[in-house]
């Protein structure tokens, strides 16, 4: 018996497997637009089916202006993923988010400028809204699994997505605050919005590591203290996918992500190559 779900999980910095999957399988997926980051990690707890994708490949070895969030996306989708959590370490931007929270990020402001960031283009043209970019079905979830595994979670936030490899200046710090930003991070776009042109309800997990620089004149990030968090908080977040697992209603019922475009294609059908 299936329950509907497959959840693709794409995994963040310090998250490169998942033990508690059975059955696992590391399977190679090949996509038209390249190579996904890793073998996807196939597996199941309980009856849900799960795929996961180290975001960084094992090892950590591409950068996040590097990745290709289109194989990566696609990837998922043709191992038959219904939805996609992502997880993700992330700055804060915000006193009251302090290094080792859980952040379920509902807005995002994009900042990256270098990153293929649609799967359609010339001979198809699609328009998919993002107003809402986050599936707030899944977020719950996640915000629930994350305090079910003993995380404090904040649900709700907005997440600055910047280019990097370099962290913030101070200034953009500054400034990412006063747009009303929490968290800061490297990865999520162009992701979330190739995973809404995928048809796929996306859920981000941010899990901080740093205060970033704002704090104070003093006061900056180090590769150092980030990695130092990051074991404890992939710890959570295995722990988090499996109490996603026992919280998921018994059948997946349809999500509005699943059809969004059937509203979005713009190209007239008799001129679709
Ligand atoms: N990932 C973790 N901490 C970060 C920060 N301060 N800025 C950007 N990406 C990050």
């Amino acid at each position: 018996m299936t329950s509907g779900w497959t959840i693709g999980v794409i995994g963040g910095s310090g998250l490169y497997a998942i033990d508690a999957l059975e059955d696992q399988r590391w399977i190679d997926v090949d996509t038209p637009w390249g190579r996904p980051s890793d073998q996807l990690l196939t597996g199941r707890i309980g009856d849900v089916r799960f795929v996961f994708l180290p975001r960084h490949g094992r090892g950590h070895r591409i950068p996040p202006g590097e990745l290709n969030a289109r194989a990566n996306i696609y990837a998922l989708k043709a191992a038959g993923c219904t939805d996609v959590v992502a997880i993700s370490a992330v700055g804060s931007l915000r006193e009251e988010l302090p290094p080792g929270h859980f952040v379920v990020v509902d807005q995002f402001i994009d900042r990256t400028v270098a990153r293929p960031a649609s799967f359609f283009g010339t001979g198809l043209v699609a328009h998919v809204s993002l107003a809402d970019p986050t599936c707030e079905r899944l977020s719950a979830l996640c915000a629930d699994a994350a305090q079910a595994a003993g995380a404090d979670a904040a649900r709700g936030g907005t997440y600055l997505a910047m280019e990097g490899p370099q962290f913030s200046s101070r200034a953009e710090s500054l400034l990412f605050r006063q747009w009303g930003a929490d968290v800061i991070g490297m990865t999520a776009m162009p992701e979330a919005r190739l995973a809404r042109e995928a048809e796929l309800p996306y859920a981000l997990v941010g899990m901080v590591t740093d205060y970033d620089c704002w704090r104070s004149a003093n006061e900056k990030v180090e590769v150092a203290d980030v990695i130092a968090r990051l074991g404890a908080n992939a710890d959570l977040g295995r722990r988090l996918v499996v109490e996603l697992a026992r919280s998921l209603p018994a059948e997946r019922t349809p999500s509005p992500v699943d059809t969004v475009l059937d509203f979005a294609l713009i190209t007239a059908p008799d001129a679709r190559d």
